[in-house]
């Protein structure tokens, strides 16, 4: 197959250059976390954008109280699954904690596992001034990177819990910093996460690349969620997620029913068995 068949099929695609022509002409970018093939599929399908197989995957698929123990493997196996289910979104892989702090050659290394054993699309670090130059490094090597500045779940202990970051002229004024940190490293959008609405417009405006904001008002360039907490299948939800379905409740109704039916031997019923 030639290069241009290849690019051509590819065409339908969302590119980092689709993505920052969305910003120039104001058309809002949607991002959800996907961590396996058959939802993977579903959002795709459903038209969202960026699919982020995110290092929450710690919290809601492996049950732990933070993000800290996922490791690079872990999020690589993810991120296959994820990619078989796409044809139109972009694939962004989550860099997970310990897998970039150590400096720019670590975070490199890592970065191209997730592409050449992942098929990720694109990574995703957290931090702005103090990674500008492992993002720099991973841009460099051919890698699109997606910042992600504000609250950082990653920097839980450091910040004393996950607490909204911004607040006050220093707090403003740092995590403006960050982000326009992340955009001169080369980053091609950034998450604002946990930060006052104010201070997602305020960035949204001094950026050029796009702001996909989780926690972080209106006026970002695009929101991304937690696919748990969209579809409602968590026990619990932070103030700024609106759960648009209640998968959990009805999974729960449906394994009472099949339950039921099994101790009541009605099902299988002769339509589900053969003759
Ligand atoms: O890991 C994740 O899901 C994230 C999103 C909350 C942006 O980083």
């Amino acid at each position: 197959m030639s290069t241009v068949t290849a690019s051509s099929s590819r065409e339908h695609r969302i590119t980092v250059r689709s993505l920052a022509d969305r910003k120039r002409k104001g058309q809002p970018i949607t991002m959800l976390t996907a961590y396996d093939f058959t939802f993977a599929r579903i959002f795709d399908s459903a038209g969202v954008d960026l699919l982020l197989v995110g290092d929450s995957l710690g919290n809601v698929v492996q049950g732990c109280d933070t993000t800290l123990p996922v490791t690079l493997d872990e999020v690589i196996y993810h991120t296959r699954l994820v990619v078989r289910g796409v044809h139109r979104s972009l694939v962004v892989g989550d860099m997970p904690f310990g897998s970039y702090q150590v400096g720019p050659e670590d975070a490199v290394r890592s970065a191209i596992r997730m592409v050449k054993e992942g098929g990720a699309h694109a990574v995703k670090l957290e931090g702005g001034t103090q990674v500008a130059a492992s993002i720099e490094r991973i841009v460099s090597a051919q890698i699109p990177v997606m910042g992600h500045v504000g609250l950082t779940p990653q920097s839980v202990n450091r910040m004393g819990g996950f607490r909204v970051q911004g607040r006050g002229e220093s707090g403003r004024a740092r995590v403006l910093e960050d982000a326009l940190a992340v955009e001169q490293a080369g980053a091609f959008a950034v998450v604002l996460e946990g930060i006052p609405a104010a201070l997602g417009r305020e960035i949204s405006r001094r950026l050029r690349i796009p702001t996909i904001g989780i926690g972080a008002g209106v006026d970002c360039d695009g929101q991304v969620l937690v696919m748990h907490d969209l579809l409602g299948l968590n026990d619990w939800t932070p103030s700024f997620v609106k759960p648009y379905a209640n998968l959990g409740a009805l999974a729960s109704q449906a394994v009472r029913a099949f339950s039921d039916e099994v101790t009541n031997r009605k099902f299988p019923d002769e339509a589900h068995s053969y003759s």
